[in-house]
């Protein structure tokens, strides 16, 4: 029989540092930390018995002496293990050498990956790099980020403006507000280049979607909606961002196929394409000719339902092509795979004229 003495800890309550620090362990204290140190059973996953475990255990003090360190218990923990150790030496007093074994429990139940409830951006709590990337994130999408006087600075090179002002004073519903919206190439480089990729990289980082190729900023303007700035007078804040890209052919939104006739069904030629089944957004699968495609269209939290997307796009197709209106009723413009919001604008603005192209 050995006379090895499994002493028990549980979780890594007493171990925490008083200040949050990035060495700690990842996982959280475990949920075994408020069991009562006697309680035998504790669940854990191994298919292994007893006697192999504690030779297992054994192998514990070869760790480096900073980590075992680490595995000790506080002071309020040992003053209770010297407690066990006189009961238990006043029953048999171990022989000299006998190791104090201690048992660890790995809990990996809870979860260090964070879901901000305001931006929805998923980071790991804890990492610095994502800590401080969700804050700037998270700022840029509910705010929105500022366009300032180095932007208009740049608006004008050489003899070229090329930042164009295409609507101005223009009013946000239920609020007195007035803002401007800009149009440029979206490949326009230099300051105000740099202001537009950081703004769609929110965008993207917000819609899950993937960075726009250099192909398609090429043949791409940027609508964005300017709003004075609540605090500084020579600024403004960007509170929308349409892009529009030239494109050759879209889908047309149709009903999906459990709204179809059966005979319409029966032929495959008029299948339905599902382009998001969650939704139920179906679209036919004949492409036909469209000029205009919206690659992405965003709005920061705090300034949706103020009208600000649908001023963007009656701006966008109306200048997009210079001296030929766009119209989205007669299906003119199409969106690339919309979110669910995405689909309410193409509904409440587009009036369900509004097509489907893939990016
Ligand atoms: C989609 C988005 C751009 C809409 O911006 P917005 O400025 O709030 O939209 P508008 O106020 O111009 O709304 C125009 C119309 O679209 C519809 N609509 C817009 N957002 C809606 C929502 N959340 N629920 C229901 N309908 C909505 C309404 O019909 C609305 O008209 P109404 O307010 O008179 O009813 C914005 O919610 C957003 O950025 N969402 C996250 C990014 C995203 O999903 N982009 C779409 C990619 S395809």
């Amino acid at each position: 029989m050995s006379t090895s003495k499994v002493q028990r800890t549980y979780g890594s309550r007493g171990r925490r540092n008083p200040e949050p620090s990035f060495a700690e362990p990842s996982s959280p204290p475990s949920a075994l930390a408020s069991s009562p140190p006697s309680t035998p059973n504790i669940a854990r996953p191994s298919k292994r018995n007893i006697s192999e475990l504690l030779l297992e255990e054994n192998i514990a003090p070869q760790l480096p002496p900073s980590k075992r360190q680490k595995l000790l218990p506080t002071a309020s923990k040992a003053k209770a293990k010297s407690k066990t150790i006189t009961k238990a030496n006043s029953k048999s007093t171990p022989k000299a050498g006998t190791k104090t074994l201690t048992q660890l429990h790995f809990n990996i139940d809870q979860s260090i990956m964070r879901t901000c409830c305001l931006c929805n951006l998923s980071y790991t709590r804890g990492a610095p790099d994502d800590e401080s990337l969700h804050r700037a994130h998270c700022t840029r999408a509910r705010q929105g980020m500022e366009w300032g006087r180095e932007e208009e600075k740049d608006k004008v090179r050489g003899a070229e403006t090329v930042v164009v002002e295409v609507a101005s004073g223009v009013k946000l519903k239920g609020n007195k507000k007035k803002g401007r919206i800009v149009s440029f190439p979206a490949s326009i480089g230099g300051k105000i280049g740099s202001k537009l990729d950081t703004l769609l990289q929110t965008i993207n980082l917000s819609l899950s979607a993937p960075e726009l190729p250099e192909s398609v900023l090429q043949c791409s303007k940027a609508y964005l909606f300017l709003l004075p700035h609540e605090t500084q007078s020579h600024r403004e804040r960007i509170v929308g961002c349409v892009i529009a890209q030239h494109i050759s052919t879209a889908m047309a939104v149709v009903p999906p196929p459990s709204q179809l006739p059966l005979c319409d069904t029966a032929s495959e030629a008029v299948l339905p394409v599902a382009v998001d089944a969650d939704t139920n957004l179906f679209c036919s699968p004949t492409p036909l000719p469209t000029p205009m495609g919206v690659p992405r269209l965003f709005v920061p939290s705090s300034h949706r339902r103020l009208g600000i997307a649908h001023a963007l796009l009656d701006a966008a197709a109306a200048t997009f092509i210079y001296g030929c209106p766009l119209d989205p009723q007669r299906g003119q413009i199409a969106f690339s795979q919309p979110t669910g919001m995405g689909q309410a604008v193409m509904k409440g603005w587009g009036k369900g004229g509004v097509r489907v192209f893939e990016e």
